[in-house]
C-alpha cells in the first residue's frame, strides 16, 4: 500500500496572493482540498501534508511543519509517514491532478524505483548563454517536462532523501535525488493539463477551468 507526501508548505513568493500559494481558494475552496480529492480517489488513505506555519492539517491528514526548502518538506513528510512500500510525492501547487495521475505513477514502479508524470514538450527547447546567444537546439523527441505527482519506491526515496542539506536545497524534484543516488527513474506520460500554479495569470487560468468543473453535471 502506498502513502501519499502532499507538500503545501511554500510561501508562494510567485504568487503573491498574500498568504501560502497552497491556502489560496480556488472556485471556493483552498488549493489543497482539490488534490486530496484525487488522493483519496485513488484510494490512498494514509495522506501526510507539510504544512506552512500557523496552517493546521486538513481533517483525516496527518500534519507536519514544512522545511525551509520543498526537499527538506518532504524529508519531514516522509519521516512522519505510517509504514508503507510506496510512496507518492505530490505538490499542493498542481490542483488539477487526476486519481488516475497517482494510480499510474504507482503501478509504474514494477519497473523502476521512481516513476513521475511528465508530459512530451510542446515548445523548441534551445540553450543560451549569459549573453543570450543560442548554442544548442535540443532534440525535443526526447525532452519531457517533469510533474508531481512522482511515487518511489520507499527505500529508494529514503536513500536519496538521505543526504546534506545543500545536496537537497539543489533539487528542483526529489526524483533527481534518486538519480544522482543511482536509481532508476521511469516517465509516465501526462498532459500539461496538470499544470503548477505558479504565477497570478496561472491562478485565474486555474480557477476558471474548476469552477467549469464544478458547473458540469458529472461534478460530484
Ligand atoms: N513547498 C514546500 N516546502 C517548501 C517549499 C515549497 O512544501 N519549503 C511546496 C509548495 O507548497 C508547493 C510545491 O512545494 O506545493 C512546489 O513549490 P513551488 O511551486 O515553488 O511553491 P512555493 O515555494 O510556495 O512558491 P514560490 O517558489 O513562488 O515561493
Ligand atoms: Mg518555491
Amino acid at each position: 500500500m502506498a502513502v501519499a507526501l502532499l507538500v503545501a508548505a511554500g510561501s508562494g513568493e510567485r504568487l503573491g496572493a498574500g498568504r501560502p500559494k497552497a491556502f489560496v481558494a480556488l472556485a471556493g475552496r483552498p488549493m489543497l482540498a482539490w488534490s486530496l480529492d484525487a488522493i483519496r480517489a485513488a484510494g490512498i488513505d494514509d495522506i501526510v501534508v507539510a504544512l506552512p506555519a500557523g496552517h493546521d492539517a486538513p481533517e483525516g491528514c496527518i500534519g507536519i511543519a514544512g522545511g525551509a526548502t520543498r526537499s527538506e518538506s518532504v524529508r519531514a513528510a516522509l519521516a512522519a509517514a505510517p509504514p508503507s512500500d510506496a510512496v507518492v510525492v505530490h505538490d499542493a501547487a498542481r490542483p488539477l491532478v487526476t486519481p488516475e495521475h497517482f494510480t499510474a505513477a504507482l503501478e509504474a514502479l514494477a519497473h523502476a524505483d521512481c516513476a513521475i508524470a511528465a508530459a512530451p514538450m510542446t515548445d523548441t527547447v534551445k540553450e543560451a548563454g549569459p549573453d543570450r546567444l543560442v548554442s544548442a537546439t535540443l532534440d525535443r523527441t526526447r525532452l519531457w517536462a517533469i510533474q508531481t505527482p512522482q511515487a518511489f519506491r520507499r527505500a529508494a526515496l529514503a536513500g536519496a532523501l538521505d543526504v546534506a542539506a545543500d545536496v537537497l536545497a539543489q533539487a528542483t524534484d526529489d526524483a533527481w535525488l534518486v538519480e544522482r543516488a543511482g536509481g532508476t527513474v521511469r516517465v509516465v506520460e501526462s498532459t500539461p493539463a496538470n499544470f503548477k500554479v505558479t504565477t497570478p495569470h496561472d491562478l485565474r487560468l486555474v480557477d476558471h477551468l474548476l469552477a467549469d468543473r464544478l458547473s458540469r453535471p458529472s461534478a460530484h
